[in-house]
């Protein structure tokens, strides 16, 4: 299992991580350098960022191996999407609490009152209209109000000031809810930004659980072995002690600022956030300030689908257990087709009236965390002889066999969830209902071509040399 350093140290041993001494603008300059690195899927280290007094880390997490790694996997051995997926279900029966030390590498600095300087940080800005440099890559802490428990979640931060900030909670998050929570009753809320945390726990923080789970138990399982932490300097939450960097917060919502950031679908995206007064800054004396490149881009979408996947098994379950008949069933978020979800059924049809019928009793349906209609773009319904996990297959279903006009249909002016950003307002966006199974008249016509017993073809048997 590796911590930061240690991941960090692994890249380095293996010449993956480029070490870059030049003096670099933290305004667009770095971001520019930043995506070819991060897009050759390499980390980076600016050692001399202008104006800053930290060094900017990143591309640590840009591929699923390096989760591997950072779990004890060997390098050289594969590691998927399905591997830690695994790891992920093996840790939510194996959770570890977290435990509390006194003293934490995190304190060896600390910041108070006119010793607060934020932009002494080396906090990027990514794109052109960008409302100014944003924190990307932080954990933040706070606490659920009713259960007690401390909550951690990935959310991006715009610098506003020498002690203030704001921090993006979307409509899915906890965070939000906890917002909600203390603004009714007219409170302030304390939460604290962790920068440079364990790895396992920069996946368990992106990844979406239950309100009465905490992420820090789930890191915990991840690493095998409880996260340390620390009280904080000016409230009651505890932070992760071997971060590089804490920023201690307290949330007033007295002021709300709109902030626009490139994001993971490759669009804009506007929010509303409190403004935040910073308390106290804690780091470790050598800290490294990392830094994940928003926008559509490697690590942030890897990273990302730690968050989608959450979302996709929702629906998928969600789905088979509300609907009968589907033989199997695949969803599609991924940010090269937008923020939106895509849903592949394959059925056994008995008539031609069946597959819409199923896909509009999908629109209507729960789907976890939220309904399926406001967060699927498409719905597509196969014969079973289609693979649901291959689009390229269900493309040709949806251009073979599709000779009737009905068989695609536009739904107009549903709601979506706020990051389908070409919505319009309460109007929404369209939605796709489409029939991609073949007429029942063309059932005998229109038969796939299949080589008899090409399936049990091996073809080592028949590259043998002859003795
Ligand atoms: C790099 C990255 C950036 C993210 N930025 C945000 C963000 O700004 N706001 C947000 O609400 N969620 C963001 N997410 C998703 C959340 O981290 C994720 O949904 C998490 O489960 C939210 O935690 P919560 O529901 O416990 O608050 C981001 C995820 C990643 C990987």
């Amino acid at each position: 299992m590796l911590d930061f350093r240690g991941l960090i140290r692994l890249l380095e041993q293996r010449g993956e991580l480029y070490r870059i001494s030049r003096p670099v603008d933290p305004e667009f300059e770095i971001a520019a350098v930043m995506e070819q690195i991060d897009h050759q899927r390499r980390a980076f280290l600016f050692e001399n960022v202008i104006g800053a007094r930290f060094p900017v880390i990143g591309g640590l997490l840009n591929r699923i191996e390096c989760f591997g790694w950072a779990l004890g996997s060997t390098p050289g051995e594969p590691f998927d999407a399905n591997d830690l997926d695994a790891r992920f279900e093996a840790a939510k029966q194996n959770l570890i609490a977290p435990r509390e030390v006194p003293t934490a590498p995190v304190k060896e600095v600390v910041r108070r009152g006119e010793q607060i300087d934020l932009p002494d940080l080396p906090v990027p800005t990514f794109f052109e209209l960008d409302s100014g440099p944003f924190i990307t890559a932080a954990c933040g802490i706070s606490r659920n109000p009713d259960t007690g428990l401390l909550n951690v979640g990935v959310y991006r931060s715009v610098i506003l000031g020498r002690n203030t900030l704001a921090v993006n909670a979307s409509s899915l998050s906890d965070l939000r809810k906890f917002y909600k929570h203390a603004e009714q009753r007219g409170e302030s809320m304390p939460l604290a930004l962790a920068i440079g945390v364990e790895p396992a726990l920069q996946m368990a923080a992106a990844c979406k659980l239950p309100p009465d789970q905490s992420e820090l138990d789930l890191a915990g399982g991840l690493q095998g072995k409880p996260v340390d932490l620390v009280k904080c300097e000016t409230s009651d939450l505890l932070v992760p002690a071997n971060a590089e960097m804490i920023i201690e917060l307290k949330v007033s919502f007295t002021d709300n600022i709109d902030n626009n950031l490139g994001e993971f679908a490759g669009q804009y995206g506007l929010e509303r956030a409190p403004v935040a007064e910073v308390t106290a800054i804690t780091h470790r004396k050598d800290a490294m300030f990392y830094s994940i490149l928003a926008g559509r881009n490697p690590e942030h979408n890897t990273l990302g689908s730690i968050a989608t996947f959450s979302i996709r098994r929702a629906l998928i379950g969600a789905l088979r257990s509300q609907l009968t008949g589907i033989i199997d069933i695949d969803v599609f978020l991924e940010p090269r087709m937008g923020a939106m979800a895509h849903i592949v059924m394959s059925i056994r049809k008995q008539n031609d009236a069946e597959p819409m019928a199923l896909i509009e009793a999908a629109f209507k349906a729960a789907g976890g965390f939220f309904p399926v209609s406001r967060i699927t773009k498409r719905i597509i319904v196969v014969d079973e002889d289609v693979n649901v996990h291959d689009l390229g297959d269900v493309e040709w279903a949806m251009y073979t066999r599709t000779a009737r006009a009905d068989k695609y249909r536009v739904i107009p002016d549903v709601k979506s969830w706020e990051l389908e950003r070409c919505a319009k307002g309460d109007r929404g966006s369209l939605r796709l209902a489409i029939d991609a199974t073949k007429d029942i008249e063309d059932r005998e016509d229109m038969v796939r071509p299949v080589i008899p017993g090409a399936r049990n073809v091996k073809l080592a048997d028949y590259l043998q040399k002859k003795p």
